[in-house]
């Protein structure tokens, strides 16, 4: 923990005495970086432990653990689909799904806005729990999936024989393939 003091009589900032913006360093990895102020060098440089898959195979997009991959897939249909949204499409296009946290902390419209008659909307779902960081990133997270699909669809039209979990692995792979 590296806090950043908050200067007493701080005008954008009510300050109480002691009061600090706290700041985290993430843990190192094994083996790198011993010192807590070492923040580099030639020599063992610190490094932080990586929560995604090492490998360049759309973690983000697929999930890197077992439980959320198959969270995000559609298991209700046999075309190896991920899940989309069930409420609201884009002009008919695919929406990622809505995530089921209790704490909605994106539906900020009504505090925002001021509007009541906003329409509160949970957050968004995918690999990567960053996805609803910015709207930038939640579109290219949206554009994954649909071109996930669309290549699920295309697959089971040509080999209407292949199951789902032959159609999910081949268009994932072919997504793979694309970011490689
Ligand atoms: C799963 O796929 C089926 C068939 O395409 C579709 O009707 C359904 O809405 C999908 N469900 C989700 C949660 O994506
Ligand atoms: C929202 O409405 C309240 C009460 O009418 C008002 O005091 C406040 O300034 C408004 N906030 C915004 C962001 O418009």
């Amino acid at each position: 923990c590296i806090p950043i003091p908050i200067p007493s009589g701080d005008p954008r900032i009510p300050s109480r005495p002691d009061s600090c913006i706290p700041a985290f360093r993430s843990a190192p990895a094994c083996g790198t970086g011993y010192s807590a102020f070492n923040f580099g060098g030639e020599s063992n440089k610190r490094e932080q432990i990586n929560s995604l898959t090492a490998f360049l195979d759309l973690g983000q997009v697929y999930g890197s653990d077992e439980k959320l991959a198959l969270n995000l897939r559609n298991l209700t249909s046999d075309a190896g689909l991920l899940r989309v949204n069930t409420q609201f499409r884009d002009n008919g296009r695919e929406l990622l799904p809505f995530h089921s946290l209790q704490v909605q902390m994106c539906a900020t419209r009504r505090r925002v806005t001021n509007n009541t008659n906003a329409r509160e909307v949970p957050c968004f779902i995918a690999g990567d729990g960053r996805v609803d960081e910015n709207i930038a990133l939640t579109s290219i997270h949206t554009l994954f999936v649909r071109e996930h699909n669309r290549l699920a669809r295309q697959l089971k039209r040509l080999n209407p024989h292949w199951d789902s979990e032959t159609l999910y692995q081949e268009a994932r792979k072919i997504m793979g393939a694309y970011t490689q």
